[in-house]
């Protein structure tokens, strides 16, 4: 394969709400919907479904919810050949979604705490340009995964969420490092300022305004279409897994991160995470 995804696997109980409840506070909401989630199985299946050879590194429980995780891994034509099943259940995500398409998420961790650096040294590397990787696996698995990718010459990349203190000589290795607008905010000011950082550039997501791709060279913003939003669950997970893909097929970073503002768009047109995203042909050009 050409791309490793290394992340959860959550099974998403989604339900909507006319707002969200405040402590203490109680609000009734909509049927619950059951989607497959996770930021490592979202990364991946939307990669697979834009055509991209892609092998998902993870662990689900053994329960309902790990096979609903797989089915939507294999339709989507995902490799889970290194998706272990663990004695614990598989993650949960709780997702509250308001009327302006905004979430609030709870995740239980279940089996993405299993996914350990022993699953990384079982990795056969041949034929990978790109590892991407996400936090909701422990950070001990995750910095082993980038320094093997990167001592084979495989690009790592990292979508930095849920946001989390990375060591320096991880962030070091990243090419990119990405991060929505408000945590690039948070850890350097500026975007030109993630740099300092460490990482080899930075792609910085900016929602309905697309993303911006930050290199030595400067800071470019590549747009997004505009689009009605009805559920931004997973947004940036497509974003990251389409990066991969584009990376992988030979685009530059910058046009790699137009593609992946304009899949992301489509994304979040529909609801649900991996439900949402699109094939090749769904992509605005
Ligand atoms: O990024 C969206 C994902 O975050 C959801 O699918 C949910 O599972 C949580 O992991
Ligand atoms: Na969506």
């Amino acid at each position: 394969m050409t791309v490793l995804v290394l992340g959860s696997a959550n099974a998403d109980l989604v339900v909507a709400v006319p707002r969200r409840p405040g402590g203490g506070e109680t609000v009734l909401g909509g049927d619950t919907v059951v989607m497959p989630g996770g930021k490592g199985a979202n990364t991946a299946v939307a990669a697979g479904r834009l055509g991209c050879d892609v092998a998902l590194v993870g662990a689900v429980g053994p329960d309902r919810y790990g096979e609903l995780l797989r089915a939507s891994l294999a339709a989507a034509g995902v490799r889970t050949s290194r998706v272990r099943t663990s004695a614990r259940p598989t993650g949960l995500a709780y997702i509250t979604v308001t009327p302006d398409g905004e979430n609030s998420i709870v995740v239980a961790p279940g089996a993405n705490a299993d996914v350990s650096v022993s699953d990384v040294d079982a990795l056969a590397w041949d034929g990978v340009e790109v590892l991407v990787c996400s936090l909701e696996v422990p950070l001990d698995t995750v910095v082993h995964a980038v320094a093997a990718a990167a001592s084979r010459g495989v690009r790592p990349v990292l979508n930095l969420s849920p946001v989390t203190p990375v060591p320096a000589a991880t962030l070091a290795l990243l090419d990119p490092l990405v991060v929505n607008e408000h945590e690039a905010l948070e850890l350097a000011g500026s975007f030109a300022g993630l740099l300092d950082l460490g990482p080899r550039s930075a792609v910085v997501t900016l929602g309905a305004r697309g993303a911006a791709v930050v290199t030595p060279a400067g800071v470019v913003e590549v747009p997004a279409p505009a689009v009605r939003p009805v559920d931004t669950t997973g947004a940036g997970d497509a974003f990251a897994g389409a990066l991969a893909a584009g990376l992988a097929a030979g685009r530059s970073l910058e046009a790699a991160a137009g593609y992946a503002a304009r899949v992301a768009a489509v994304s979040v047109t529909r609801r649900g995470a991996q439900p949402s995203y699109p094939t090749p042909d769904e992509v605005p050009s």
